[in-house]
């Protein structure tokens, strides 16, 4: 190793926040030298906090009010789609892509008598332009007073009379008076959430103003499992030509390592069920559309059911392993057509949402760090799956043809590149999509924004202290031993160590 590197692992080592130290020098995304710091922190740092709750949630209301005072009026006021922008491309989505993601929403909730409602982030009212002409009474919510004066300003346009709108965020909601809901919705909402408390708090106090039956449709969740394959993505797009896979892999670890929004794996919500009484049903579903775009791809929603008298717990009659050899469009069609009182369980089905994604994550690791990563068969926008691979909008058609519901869920395998579908014909009630899981719990079921600040405090701090000590160094400092999501980077990062 090199003696300024020797010197800079000298600097790093001296924070009493650093357990381990490893220093080398690198090369950055644009061929520049570098150095590249491997850090192991001797604790993972400000976990939860009340003041670091209120800190973030502040800051998202800064920046929404900010996004939202900007949103132009001249287009449609019922589609504002100021603030949807993509992670990977940083460029807004497209008409078409949100106009999709709105119908399924939209048609998901839909399933549902409304009745009354309280939305939890209600934005630009998309969702209380669309639903409130369904429901009894809608309480609209938002933490951004710049969203509920866009929403108050158009409510004659779009003739609504029973909606309210509150300031506020959901943690310090103050509910009017013993109210009841029918239905709560917090769509693309719980990634702004400061923490897993947060979540749970907010979930907890929701069910007690549900009425029986009543209905928590969460949706637009961020998956902690693919949390990789996005940020891999994201670099892939964002990186010079010639950058190579260590820069690449880097680039993603830096940004998973400070990601500052909530990720949940679907597993949490079922934990969920046994840490809160009076949930009946956990259903947790991919998001439709044919697209094939960060949507789609990396975000889920649940709904959780309030106990009622009418709750029947349906058990899954019969498990099924896909396998395209067995199972060809006719059987497919047959397995779905044959079920009717029972449900039937098709797992393991490749999703061909996520072959590109998967691929890139499973050879960065194994490509030579060193050289330019050959992403020419990935430049396409279009996916090249396997003929194997399915899109899953497929399976809902295919309900739908043959007269049987379809439930699109993850994989009870918890392989993120497969999915599973439940057949069932008429069964009215909210049928749970919770398979028997392998106790073995994955180690990152949700993310912790708040321990991610301090990281990038940190960060900060040390390379400011190697500033002041060594002169003005180029050095990239990644935080290893973080979980299980970072470990494919991470052997890739620590390859070079090891030589
Ligand atoms: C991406 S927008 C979603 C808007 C709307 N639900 C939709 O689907 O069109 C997220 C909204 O959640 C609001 N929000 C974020 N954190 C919140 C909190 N803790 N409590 C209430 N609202 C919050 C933001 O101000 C923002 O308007």
């Amino acid at each position: 190793m090199s003696g300024e590197a020797t010197r800079v692992e000298a600097v790093l080592r001296a924070d009493p926040r650093v357990k381990m130290a490893c220093v080398t020098r690198s090369t950055s995304a644009d061929h520049h030298d570098a150095f590249l710091a491997l850090v192991e922190l001797a604790e993972p740092g400000a976990s939860h906090d009340l003041d670091g709750d209120r800190r973030i949630t502040d800051s998202w209301q800064a920046l929404f009010d900010e996004v939202y005072t900007d949103s132009s009026s001249e287009q449609d006021s019922r589609f504002n789609t100021a603030g949807w922008i993509s992670s990977i491309t940083g460029d807004p989505f497209s008409e078409q892509e949100m106009c999709e993601w709105l119908k399924g929403t939209i048609s998901r909730i839909c399933e549902f008598a409304l009745g009354d409602v309280l939305e939890v982030g209600c934005g630009t009212g998309m969702l209380v332009s669309r639903l409130g002409c369904l429901s009894k009474s809608y309480n609209a919510m938002d933490v951004s007073s710049e969203a509920l004066s866009f929403v108050r300003e158009h409510l004659p346009e779009w003739d609504l009379k029973n909606v309210t709108l509150t300031h506020a965020d959901i943690s310090s909601f103050d509910k009017a008076q013993g109210q009841t809901f029918d239905t709560i919705i917090f769509n693309s909402v719980i990634q702004y959430f400061p923490s897993e408390r947060y979540l749970f708090n907010a979930l907890e106090s929701c069910l007690t103003w549900l009425r029986p039956n009543g209905i928590i449709f969460i949706g637009d969740v961020r998956h902690i499992g693919l949390q990789a394959e996005l940020s891999l993505m994201a670099a892939l797009h964002n990186a010079p030509p010639a950058a190579t896979a260590e820069a690449i892999c880097q680039s993603a670890m830096k940004s998973i390592l400070e990601e500052a929004e909530l990720l949940v794996h679907p597993e949490w919500f079922y934990a969920l069920q046994d840490q809160c009484r009076g949930i009946s049903a956990v259903r947790i579903e991919l998001r439709r559309g044919r697209d094939h775009n960060e949507l789609s791809k990396y975000r889920y929603d649940v709904l959780l059911q309030k106990s009622g008298a009418e709750n029947l717990h349906r058990p899954i009659a019969s498990v099924s392993r896909f396998s395209p050899g067995i199972y060809c469009e006719d059987d497919l069609a047959k397995l779905a057509a044959a079920c009717n009182q029972q449900i039937v369980r098709l797992a393991g089905i490749p999703n061909a949402r996520l072959q590109t994604a998967l691929e890139i994550s499973n050879l960065l690791p194994i490509a030579s760090p060193s050289e330019p990563f050959d992403r020419i068969p990935y430049k396409g926008t279009k996916e090249s799956s396997p003929a194997a691979a399915i899109d899953p909008e497929y399976f809902w058609q295919l309900g739908s043809k043959v007269g049987r519901r379809a439930r699109v869920t993850w994989s009870a395998s918890r392989d993120p590149s497969t999915f599973d579908v439940l057949f069932y014909g008429s069964l009215p009630e909210v049928v749970s999509t919770r398979p028997v899981l392998n106790p073995e719990v994955p180690k990152s079921l949700i993310s912790n924004p708040i321990e991610a600040e301090w990281r990038k405090l940190v960060v900060r701090q040390l390379r400011s202290r190697v500033r002041e000590t060594l002169g003005n160094l180029p050095l990239s400092v990644l935080f290893v031993n973080q979980g299980e999501v970072r470990d494919r980077l991470e052997q890739l990062l620590q390859k070079r160590f090891v030589a």
